[in-house]
């Protein structure tokens, strides 16, 4: 399984998503992370943890189609973090995976500023397959933002995983530690690989 996490916007949890799903991915077969953010969150996140249950790499190119080609023979998975603003970059992370994993706060601003990286997913839809999801992530729990969101999302024609985030203190602190496989991202993996095998 590819897996691109990816949203133009700064901040909306694509580094947090990233680890944490290589790790559950971790336990299944081996894993490459594939750090595409020129500021290097994820490899520096690695720096400080050590041992991660996956290899990592940094490649903020904009030809990681053909890398990743390169590297995949002998991993089962591979996520590719991707950075905030840079399209060609970001581009090249969605032809190179196929899924596309798109993080977002259930906020009005997260929301208006989604418009872009749909319309990007969109411009590589037409040449490349890609199955794109978008993820809630710092659900609070009991409020009404999540199934707001939802619900905008859902007028906008967008696929959205039934699996959400909450918003703890436990994912808030993680850089720089040892994710378990067994942390939220576990229901998000399940369902994206229901989701691959139904297509
Ligand atoms: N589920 C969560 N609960 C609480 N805090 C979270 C959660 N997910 C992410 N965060 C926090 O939100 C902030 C942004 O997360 P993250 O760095 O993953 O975003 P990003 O999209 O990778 O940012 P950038 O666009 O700068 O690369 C971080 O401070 C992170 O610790
Ligand atoms: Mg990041």
């Amino acid at each position: 399984m590819r897996i691109a996490i990816v949203n133009l916007k700064g901040g909306t949890g694509k580094t947090v998503t990233a680890v944490h799903l290589a790790a559950a991915l971790a336990d299944q077969g081996r894993t490459l992370l594939v750090d595409a953010d020129p500021q290097g969150s994820a490899l520096s996140w690695s720096e400080e943890a050590e041992r991660l249950p996956f290899a990592i790499v940094g490649l903020p190119v904009r030809d990681l189609q053909r890398r990743l080609n390169d590297l995949l023979p002998g991993l089962m998975h591979a996520v590719v973090d991707t950075p905030p603003g840079d399209r060609a970059i970001v581009r090249s992370a969605i032809a190179a995976t196929g899924i596309i994993l798109v993080p977002i706060p259930p906020s009005i601003i997260d929301l208006d500023r989604l418009g872009p990286t749909l319309d990007l997913i969109a411009e590589v839809d037409a040449t490349s397959r890609t199955q794109s999801f978008v993820l809630l992530t710092r659900v609070r729990a009991a409020t009404r933002s999540a199934r707001l969101t939802r619900e905008i999302l859902a007028d906008m024609g967008v696929s959205l995983l039934e699996a959400q985030i909450p918003l703890r203190e436990s994912l808030a602190t993680s850089f720089g530690t040892i994710p378990s496989g067994d942390n939220p991202y576990r229901v998000v993996l399940d369902e994206l690989m229901t989701k691959e095998l139904a297509a």
